[in-house]
Protein backbone atom coordinates (compact mmCIF):
# COMPACT_ATOMS: atom_id res chain seq x y z
CA UNK A 1 0.00 0.00 0.00
CA UNK A 2 2.73 2.39 0.94
CA UNK A 3 4.40 1.68 -2.18
CA UNK A 4 1.52 2.43 -3.99
CA UNK A 5 1.36 5.77 -2.38
CA UNK A 6 4.86 6.64 -2.61
CA UNK A 7 4.51 6.15 -6.26
CA UNK A 8 1.25 7.56 -7.48
CA UNK A 9 2.42 10.98 -6.04
CA UNK A 10 4.91 11.25 -8.27
CA UNK A 11 3.02 9.87 -11.08
CA UNK A 12 0.62 12.38 -10.35
CA UNK A 13 3.10 15.01 -10.59
CA UNK A 14 4.53 13.49 -13.84
CA UNK A 15 0.77 13.65 -15.09
CA UNK A 16 0.09 16.61 -14.11
CA UNK A 17 3.80 18.16 -15.54
CA UNK A 18 3.18 16.18 -19.17
CA UNK A 19 -0.05 17.76 -19.62
CA UNK A 20 0.68 21.04 -19.03
CA UNK A 21 3.47 20.99 -21.08
CA UNK A 22 1.45 19.40 -23.49
CA UNK A 23 -1.47 22.39 -23.37
CA UNK A 24 1.26 24.82 -23.77
CA UNK A 25 2.61 23.55 -26.62
CA UNK A 26 -0.37 22.85 -27.95
CA UNK A 27 -1.39 26.12 -27.40
CA UNK A 28 1.62 27.87 -29.23
CA UNK A 29 1.23 25.62 -31.58
CA UNK A 30 -2.62 26.80 -32.45
CA UNK A 31 -1.31 30.31 -33.50
CA UNK A 32 1.67 28.92 -35.38
CA UNK A 33 4.03 30.18 -32.74
CA UNK A 34 3.89 34.03 -33.82
CA UNK A 35 0.24 36.12 -34.10
CA UNK A 36 -0.30 37.00 -37.70
CA UNK A 37 1.05 39.91 -38.69
CA UNK A 38 -1.25 42.81 -39.97
CA UNK A 39 -0.99 43.54 -43.60
CA UNK A 40 -0.79 47.24 -44.62
CA UNK A 41 -3.44 46.83 -47.83
CA UNK A 42 -2.94 50.60 -48.70
CA UNK A 43 -3.18 51.27 -52.81
CA UNK A 44 -5.27 48.08 -53.48
CA UNK A 45 -8.66 48.47 -54.25
CA UNK A 46 -11.02 46.91 -51.64
CA UNK A 47 -13.00 43.89 -52.61
CA UNK A 48 -16.07 43.87 -49.87
CA UNK A 49 -17.44 41.31 -48.12
CA UNK A 50 -18.16 38.35 -50.90
CA UNK A 51 -15.26 36.19 -50.87
CA UNK A 52 -14.36 36.31 -54.68
CA UNK A 53 -13.39 32.79 -56.33
CA UNK A 54 -10.42 34.24 -58.63
CA UNK A 55 -7.39 36.27 -57.93
CA UNK A 56 -8.26 39.56 -59.15
CA UNK A 57 -4.65 40.70 -60.19
CA UNK A 58 -3.42 37.78 -61.68
CA UNK A 59 -3.24 40.06 -65.04
CA UNK A 60 0.46 41.41 -65.23
CA UNK A 61 -0.62 44.23 -67.39
CA UNK A 62 -3.51 45.11 -64.58
CA UNK A 63 -3.37 48.04 -62.77
CA UNK A 64 -2.83 46.74 -59.41
CA UNK A 65 -0.43 43.70 -60.30
CA UNK A 66 2.55 45.26 -58.99
CA UNK A 67 1.09 46.82 -55.77
CA UNK A 68 -0.50 43.30 -55.04
CA UNK A 69 2.82 41.58 -55.41
CA UNK A 70 4.73 44.30 -53.53
CA UNK A 71 1.92 43.90 -50.40
CA UNK A 72 1.85 39.93 -50.99
CA UNK A 73 5.56 40.13 -50.59
CA UNK A 74 5.64 41.65 -47.25
CA UNK A 75 2.72 39.84 -46.19
CA UNK A 76 3.55 36.46 -47.04
CA UNK A 77 7.23 36.90 -45.53
CA UNK A 78 5.30 38.05 -42.53
CA UNK A 79 3.11 35.20 -42.24
CA UNK A 80 3.67 32.33 -43.91
CA UNK A 81 7.49 32.31 -44.65
CA UNK A 82 8.09 30.39 -41.15
CA UNK A 83 6.51 27.05 -42.61
CA UNK A 84 6.30 27.58 -46.34
CA UNK A 85 9.96 29.04 -46.99
CA UNK A 86 11.30 32.38 -47.49
CA UNK A 87 10.34 33.85 -50.85
CA UNK A 88 8.26 31.27 -50.81
CA UNK A 89 11.08 28.29 -51.78
CA UNK A 90 10.04 25.86 -49.38
CA UNK A 91 12.22 24.02 -46.86
CA UNK A 92 9.81 20.46 -46.83
CA UNK A 93 7.88 21.76 -43.61
CA UNK A 94 4.81 22.80 -45.52
CA UNK A 95 4.24 22.84 -49.35
CA UNK A 96 6.16 24.35 -52.09
CA UNK A 97 3.35 27.34 -52.97
CA UNK A 98 4.97 28.59 -55.96
CA UNK A 99 3.68 25.33 -57.41
CA UNK A 100 -0.17 26.26 -56.99
CA UNK A 101 -1.49 26.27 -60.24
CA UNK A 102 -2.72 29.98 -61.52
CA UNK A 103 -6.06 29.29 -62.50
CA UNK A 104 -9.27 28.56 -60.60
CA UNK A 105 -8.53 25.26 -58.86
CA UNK A 106 -5.51 25.97 -57.65
CA UNK A 107 -7.47 29.28 -56.57
CA UNK A 108 -10.22 27.47 -54.83
CA UNK A 109 -7.72 25.55 -53.20
CA UNK A 110 -5.56 27.99 -51.79
CA UNK A 111 -8.30 30.21 -50.38
CA UNK A 112 -9.71 26.79 -48.69
CA UNK A 113 -6.26 26.79 -46.81
CA UNK A 114 -5.94 30.27 -46.51
CA UNK A 115 -9.62 30.75 -44.98
CA UNK A 116 -10.01 27.57 -42.97
CA UNK A 117 -6.20 26.76 -42.34
CA UNK A 118 -5.50 22.56 -41.91
CA UNK A 119 -6.19 20.72 -38.60
CA UNK A 120 -4.87 17.09 -38.09
CA UNK A 121 -5.94 15.13 -35.30
CA UNK A 122 -7.00 18.27 -33.02
CA UNK A 123 -3.43 19.88 -33.57
CA UNK A 124 -3.36 23.21 -36.20
CA UNK A 125 -0.96 22.51 -39.00
CA UNK A 126 -1.83 25.20 -40.66
CA UNK A 127 -3.69 28.53 -39.01
CA UNK A 128 -6.69 30.09 -40.65
CA UNK A 129 -6.09 33.37 -42.10
CA UNK A 130 -9.75 34.58 -43.37
CA UNK A 131 -11.01 36.62 -40.48
CA UNK A 132 -7.74 37.93 -39.40
CA UNK A 133 -6.07 38.88 -42.73
CA UNK A 134 -8.94 39.37 -45.04
CA UNK A 135 -9.45 39.46 -48.44
CA UNK A 136 -6.83 42.07 -50.22
CA UNK A 137 -4.03 40.51 -47.95
CA UNK A 138 -5.36 36.86 -49.60
CA UNK A 139 -5.01 37.75 -53.13
CA UNK A 140 -2.42 39.63 -52.98
CA UNK A 141 -0.23 36.97 -50.91
CA UNK A 142 -1.69 34.78 -54.06
CA UNK A 143 -0.23 36.79 -56.32
CA UNK A 144 3.13 37.34 -54.46
CA UNK A 145 3.54 33.36 -54.65
CA UNK A 146 2.25 32.41 -58.26
CA UNK A 147 4.63 35.14 -59.38
CA UNK A 148 7.85 33.58 -57.83
CA UNK A 149 10.27 32.34 -60.66
CA UNK A 150 10.23 28.62 -60.74
CA UNK A 151 13.32 26.45 -59.37
CA UNK A 152 17.13 27.62 -61.15
CA UNK A 153 15.38 30.57 -63.12
CA UNK A 154 17.45 32.76 -61.47
CA UNK A 155 20.45 30.26 -60.72
CA UNK A 156 20.51 29.68 -64.85
CA UNK A 157 21.55 33.51 -64.94
CA UNK A 158 23.48 34.27 -61.96
CA UNK A 159 27.09 35.23 -63.96
CA UNK A 160 25.73 38.01 -66.02
CA UNK A 161 23.39 39.34 -63.63
CA UNK A 162 26.19 39.57 -61.13
CA UNK A 163 28.29 41.33 -64.28
CA UNK A 164 25.60 43.78 -64.22
CA UNK A 165 25.67 44.13 -60.34
CA UNK A 166 28.87 45.28 -60.48
CA UNK A 167 28.60 47.72 -63.29
CA UNK A 168 25.36 49.39 -61.51
CA UNK A 169 27.15 49.43 -58.41
CA UNK A 170 30.20 51.48 -60.11
CA UNK A 171 27.88 53.75 -62.16
CA UNK A 172 26.12 54.51 -58.81
CA UNK A 173 29.26 55.71 -57.10
CA UNK A 174 29.33 58.64 -59.93
CA UNK A 175 27.96 61.76 -59.32
CA UNK A 176 26.02 61.62 -62.98
CA UNK A 177 25.30 58.07 -63.15
CA UNK A 178 22.83 58.06 -65.31
CA UNK A 179 23.79 60.82 -68.09
CA UNK A 180 27.38 60.16 -68.27
CA UNK A 181 26.36 56.00 -68.90
CA UNK A 182 23.51 56.42 -70.88
CA UNK A 183 24.18 53.88 -73.37
CA UNK A 184 25.44 51.02 -71.39
CA UNK A 185 22.50 51.62 -69.52
CA UNK A 186 19.72 51.43 -72.07
CA UNK A 187 21.82 47.79 -73.07
CA UNK A 188 22.01 46.52 -69.37
CA UNK A 189 18.12 47.78 -69.71
CA UNK A 190 17.40 45.94 -72.24
CA UNK A 191 19.43 42.87 -71.23
CA UNK A 192 17.82 42.76 -68.12
CA UNK A 193 14.17 43.09 -69.71
CA UNK A 194 15.39 39.88 -71.81
CA UNK A 195 16.68 37.91 -69.12
CA UNK A 196 13.59 38.76 -67.28
CA UNK A 197 11.09 37.60 -70.09
CA UNK A 198 13.56 33.83 -69.68
CA UNK A 199 12.30 33.39 -66.47
CA UNK A 200 9.10 31.19 -66.15
CA UNK A 201 6.81 30.63 -63.43
CA UNK A 202 5.71 27.28 -61.79
CA UNK A 203 2.76 28.15 -61.40
CA UNK A 204 1.93 28.79 -64.89
CA UNK A 205 1.44 32.55 -63.76
CA UNK A 206 1.40 34.62 -67.08
CA UNK A 207 4.72 37.02 -65.36
CA UNK A 208 7.13 36.31 -63.45
CA UNK A 209 8.51 38.69 -60.63
CA UNK A 210 12.19 38.45 -60.52
CA UNK A 211 15.21 40.16 -59.73
CA UNK A 212 15.89 41.23 -63.52
CA UNK A 213 12.18 42.57 -64.12
CA UNK A 214 13.07 44.55 -60.58
CA UNK A 215 15.93 45.73 -61.65
CA UNK A 216 14.97 46.55 -64.92
CA UNK A 217 12.03 48.35 -63.72
CA UNK A 218 14.05 50.73 -61.24
CA UNK A 219 16.39 51.64 -64.40
CA UNK A 220 14.31 55.31 -65.40
CA UNK A 221 16.84 57.25 -66.66
CA UNK A 222 17.76 58.84 -62.91
CA UNK A 223 20.64 58.51 -60.91
CA UNK A 224 18.40 56.97 -58.06
CA UNK A 225 17.01 54.19 -60.55
CA UNK A 226 20.55 53.37 -61.08
CA UNK A 227 21.38 52.98 -57.57
CA UNK A 228 18.12 51.31 -56.94
CA UNK A 229 18.71 49.09 -59.66
CA UNK A 230 22.28 48.26 -57.96
CA UNK A 231 20.59 47.30 -54.68
CA UNK A 232 17.61 45.09 -55.76
CA UNK A 233 20.47 42.87 -58.09
CA UNK A 234 22.64 42.79 -54.41
CA UNK A 235 19.59 41.64 -52.13
CA UNK A 236 18.12 39.60 -54.83
CA UNK A 237 21.41 37.33 -56.16
CA UNK A 238 22.42 37.15 -52.36
CA UNK A 239 19.27 35.70 -51.51
CA UNK A 240 19.96 33.01 -54.53
CA UNK A 241 23.18 32.01 -54.01
C1 LIG B 1 2.37 27.05 -38.81
C2 LIG B 1 2.77 26.68 -40.17
C3 LIG B 1 2.05 27.32 -41.33
C4 LIG B 1 1.85 28.66 -41.58
C5 LIG B 1 2.24 29.85 -40.73
C6 LIG B 1 1.19 28.72 -42.86
N1 LIG B 1 0.98 27.47 -43.36
FE1 LIG B 1 0.08 27.00 -45.12
N2 LIG B 1 0.32 25.02 -44.74
C7 LIG B 1 0.96 24.49 -43.64
C8 LIG B 1 0.96 23.04 -43.73
C9 LIG B 1 1.56 22.08 -42.73
C10 LIG B 1 0.27 22.72 -44.92
C11 LIG B 1 -0.05 21.33 -45.47
C12 LIG B 1 -1.45 20.98 -45.12
C13 LIG B 1 -2.00 19.95 -46.06
O1 LIG B 1 -1.58 18.79 -45.96
O2 LIG B 1 -2.79 20.32 -46.93
C14 LIG B 1 -0.10 23.99 -45.54
C15 LIG B 1 -0.80 24.09 -46.73
C16 LIG B 1 -1.07 25.27 -47.37
C17 LIG B 1 -1.70 25.37 -48.66
C18 LIG B 1 -2.07 24.20 -49.57
C19 LIG B 1 -0.87 23.94 -50.47
C20 LIG B 1 -0.95 22.71 -51.32
O3 LIG B 1 -0.13 22.61 -52.27
O4 LIG B 1 -1.75 21.83 -51.06
C21 LIG B 1 -1.81 26.69 -48.95
C22 LIG B 1 -2.39 27.31 -50.20
C23 LIG B 1 -1.26 27.42 -47.84
N3 LIG B 1 -0.82 26.53 -46.90
C24 LIG B 1 -1.17 28.79 -47.76
C25 LIG B 1 -0.64 29.51 -46.69
C26 LIG B 1 -0.56 30.95 -46.63
C27 LIG B 1 -1.02 31.87 -47.73
C28 LIG B 1 -0.02 31.26 -45.41
C29 LIG B 1 0.23 32.63 -44.84
C30 LIG B 1 -0.89 33.58 -44.87
C31 LIG B 1 0.27 30.01 -44.73
N4 LIG B 1 -0.11 28.97 -45.53
C32 LIG B 1 0.82 29.92 -43.46
C33 LIG B 1 1.54 25.21 -42.62
C34 LIG B 1 1.51 26.58 -42.47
Amino acid sequence: MIATKSCTLPLAIALATAVTFSMVTAKLYAHGDVTPQAVDTSGLPELGDEWLVENPWRDPHGEHWKRAVEVGSSAYNQNCARCHGLGAVSGGLAPDLRKLEANDYGDEWYLERYRNGYTQSGITRMPAFGELLGQEAAWAIRTYVETRPAEDAVEKHLDVLQGHRDTLSEHAKQEKAATENEAELASIKENLMEIAGKMKTASGAPKADSVASRAAAALDGSDAGVASAAEILTVGLSAAQ
